[in-house]
């Protein structure tokens, strides 16, 4: 069965792809793809996992890192979200952004998950996993709808 590494490793690839795309084309439609798959994952990861893992003394300070670059993720979101694409100042904070998540990411899965398959069992993860996806899904089908995300 799958666990919650394979699915966040599966969403970070794609979200790689699409700041690659996004870097590319300068485009407000390429950027609202990557907040569509970077809110929710970031959410996901602080409602499920990094809950699980805070508690452990090898990751409480990687996690508390984490926050940190997640929330650094979320202000220049917020910020380019603001922007216009031909604002000047767009492809430096694409690339920003870019620069940001894909640190991230390369920390969250050389560091975290490596520790935390250390003290997670499989069951865990699976379990982490079902509630991530149940939560996913929920999200999507409320942005569809119209329905208010908070
Ligand atoms: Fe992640
Ligand atoms: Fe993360």
């Amino acid at each position: 069965m799958e666990t919650i590494y394979d699915i966040l490793k599966a969403e970070h690839d794609q979200m790689a792809d699409l700041l690659q795309q996004a870097l590319r084309d300068s485009s407000k439609v390429s950027f609202l793809k990557v907040k569509l798959k970077a809110d929710p994952h970031m959410m996901g990861e602080e409602k499920f996992f990094y809950p699980v893992l805070e508690g452990e003394d090898k990751l409480s300070e990687l996690v508390s890192h984490a926050y940190e670059e997640h929330n650094e993720a979320k202000v220049l979101i917020y910020e380019i979200e603001g922007m216009d694409e031909r604002d000047e100042e767009w492809t430096a904070k694409i690339s920003e952004l870019k620069q940001s998540i894909d640190h991230h990411i390369e920390e969250e899965e050389g560091k975290v998950f490596e520790r935390a398959q250390g003290v997670l069992s499989q069951e865990k993860a699976e379990e982490i996993a079902k509630q991530y996806i149940e939560f996913k899904r929920s999200y999507m089908n409320r942005i569809e709808t119209g329905e208010s995300l908070t």
